[in-house]
């Protein structure tokens, strides 16, 4: 079969043409499909066996990976490659469609559409195929591979990119088996990516770590600037330019170390998420909002459903089987901006349809905030309640205890997300540890949609018992080095809002002996006090409670109902801190609507006098 094109292929040049003659050089009349720029040309030429061109976004790193695994599979006949990405829309809408819109029909003998693999005229082959789980690599067990491209890479885990380097060997003489990968700093993969090429070493957890060989890595950096496409693309740099600080040193400059203290280290797309129409949620679990308010940043919100998991290790004998087996599920988000609590509300109420929401929290400084006459808390809560949602709580915003229990959550996988959570999934792989508080992630442009699962799954956990099942037995278990401590230490019980004091007391404190647990009740109790004080009514407040009435009266219902039931466990002490908890919130559930409406049927009344007539 007669050459369809011509490549040139030596130091300094990298070069695919199309000629109508075998003998005649590249002339500037040949379609050229592909001119490697200087920093690809650079990575082409890399001698190592396992190279990474890494760095900022766009400077051609895709584009250069393909045209590797053609090189490759040009020089050796009959040898097999693999072209990696890790999910199939993303292998779809990167390296396929390089391949279906670059690659000229004439350089290929066919290609397999269902198994995505081209022949090439000299009897090579290059597979494209994806690694959505951690095992899906076993799938390529059998075959070996000349070449392996890995196109973002550090989208991969450890373990993925360990497995394939012993799938990367080739029985034709003479041949080198080599491979490469494609990546921006950031996500999963970096600290171990980072570690074998930028800072040559063996990463934790890299098998034989005494077999490794710095020798065998070479890292080829590029930057935006390299790409002479977008060197004057003013517009696509203003929109890296807009990105926060850390994100926009890791995607323009390619810097990789403003990624140095990922937080959630242990996120894996494929472990932690899921696509939607694999889970079936049944209408009867428990399901609840979170929310993070804004308006100039975006408000997100999330559904969340606690699934009862299939029973695990756990024995009949385990008490703390039914808490630990249940998971929760992250399943919806809404992310947007510019929203009026009212609009919000309504996102909220037409997204939720008619599932049975249990609660609906909220970030606490809404409640603070306020754009009219009423706080947003107040307006979104209008809405919700006139769509049949609850009114929204206050989350509970302790940052550093609630990113430990995410930690946990994802570590003992009782956290799922869904895939159409993609903002979610983009974000968590991105926080990084707080400097100046290094047990807290740096709050930075973007990460609402972690703030908004967070309350979720600290306010949401509790209700479900996940949160509380990691706290107390995970307090006893040993702490591995790096992992963030447990969100309650075994010796400091701490107060959850939202379940029965006894309860708390029953499930955080441990000890056996009287006297420690009388220290560590109290304890509690204080704390709980401290959350039920009930706070000074404002003055507008204090007006519309002279008309409490029936605030009041369902108080001494309560009261009543304490002293009829005797109920062994609450002590008057509770008793007085549920019933000062409930004023509170009755005050603000009854009492706020009360006025509201009083003022609009008066309207007289409530307008400032003017002094004009
Ligand atoms: N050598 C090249 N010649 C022409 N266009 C190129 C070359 N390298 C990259 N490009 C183009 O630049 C754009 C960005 O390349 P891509 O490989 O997607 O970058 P990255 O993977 O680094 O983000 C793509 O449109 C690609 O086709
Ligand atoms: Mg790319």
């Amino acid at each position: 079969m007669a050459r369809k094109f011509r490549i040139l292929d030596s130091p300094g040049v990298f070069c695919v043409f199309g000629s109508a003659s075998d003998t005649r050089p590249y002339s500037a009349g040949d379609p050229c499909y592909y001119k490697a720029f200087e920093h690809q040309e650079r990575f082409h030429h890399a001698g190592a066996k396992y190279r990474l061109f890494g760095g900022a976004a766009g400077p051609g790193k895709t584009k250069a990976l393909l045209w590797e695994a053609i090189r490759q599979a040009q020089k050796v006949p009959r040898s097999d490659s693999l072209l990696l990405r890790r999910t199939y829309p993303e292998l779809e809408s990167s390296l396929l469609a390089y391949f279906r819109r670059d690659v000229p029909r004439s350089m290929y003998r066919r290609y397999n559409e269902a198994k995505h693999i081209v022949t090439w005229l000299n009897g090579s082959t290059t597979r494209f195929g994806y690694c959505r789980n951690e095992n899906d690599v076993y799938q390529y067990q059998g075959a070996e591979f000349l070449f392996i491209g890995l196109d973002e890479l550090t989208h991969f885990t450890l373990k993925q990119w360990q497995f394939l380097t012993s799938r990367n060997r080739c029985p034709v003489p003479k041949s080198f088996a080599c491979m490469a990968g494609a990546s921006n700093p950031g996500n999963i993969g970096h600290a171990w990516v980072k570690a074998l090429w930028v800072d040559h070493s063996p990463p934790p957890g890299y098998e034989r770590p005494e077999l490794y060989d710095g020798r065998d890595y070479d890292f080829i950096r590029a930057k935006l600037a390299d790409n002479p496409i977008y060197a004057n693309d003013a517009a696509y740099h203003r929109t890296l330019e807009a990105l926060p600080e850390h994100l926009r040193r890791a995607f323009l400059d390619g810097d990789w170390n403003v990624f140095a203290g990922q937080y959630f280290d242990v996120f894996e797309f494929g472990r932690h998420t899921v696509r939607a129409e694999a889970l079936r949620l049944e209408p009867w679990w428990p399901r609840w909002i979170s929310i993070d308010w804004g308006f100039q940043h975006p408000s997100a919100v999330y559904w969340h459903c606690a699934v009862p998991a299939p029973a695990q290790s756990a024995g009949p004998q385990d008490d703390n089987a039914s808490v630990l087996s249940t998971r929760i599920v992250t399943y919806r988000e809404f992310v947007q901006s510019g929203l009026s609590p009212r609009m919000l509300a309504q996102g909220i109420a037409e997204r939720s349809g008619r599932e049975r929401i249990s609660d609906v929290f909220l970030s606490p400084d809404a409640f603070a905030h306020r754009t009219s006459e009423a706080s947003i808390a107040e307006q979104l809560g209008e809405v919700l309640a006139a769509t049949g949602l609850p009114r929204p709580a206050p989350a509970d915003d302790d940052r550093i205890g609630g990113w430990q229990l995410t930690y946990q959550l994802l570590e003992s996988d009782a956290w799922l997300i869904t895939e159409n959570c993609a903002k979610l999934i983009d974000c968590l792989p991105q926080l990084v540890r707080d400097d100046r508080r290094v047990e807290d992630i740096r709050k930075v442009d973007g990460d609402d949609p972690a703030d908004a699962a967070r309350y979720g799954l600290v306010s949401g956990g509790r209700l479900a018992g996940v949160g509380a099942a990691l706290s107390r037995f995970g307090g006893d278990a040993p702490l591995r080095a790096g992992q963030p401590p447990p969100l309650y230490s075994p010796g400091a019980p701490r107060f959850i809002t939202g379940m029965p004091l006894g309860e708390q007391i029953a499930r955080q404190i441990s000890a056996t002996d009287p006297t420690s647990r009388a220290i560590h009740s109290q304890r509690l109790e204080s704390e709980a006090r401290k959350q039920f004080r009930p706070k000074p009514l404002s003055r507008c407040r204090a007006a519309a409670a002279s008309q409490g009435v029936e605030v009041e009266s369902l108080i001494q219902v309560l009261t009543r109902s304490f002293a009829v039931l005797g109920l062994e466990n609450v002590t008057p002490k509770d008793a007085d801190d549920i019933i000062e908890f409930m004023r509170e919130y009755l005050h603000h559930v009854y009492l706020m609507p009360a006025k509201l409406a009083a003022r609009k049927a008066a309207p007289a009344l409530a307008a400032p006098a003017t002094g004009k007539p």
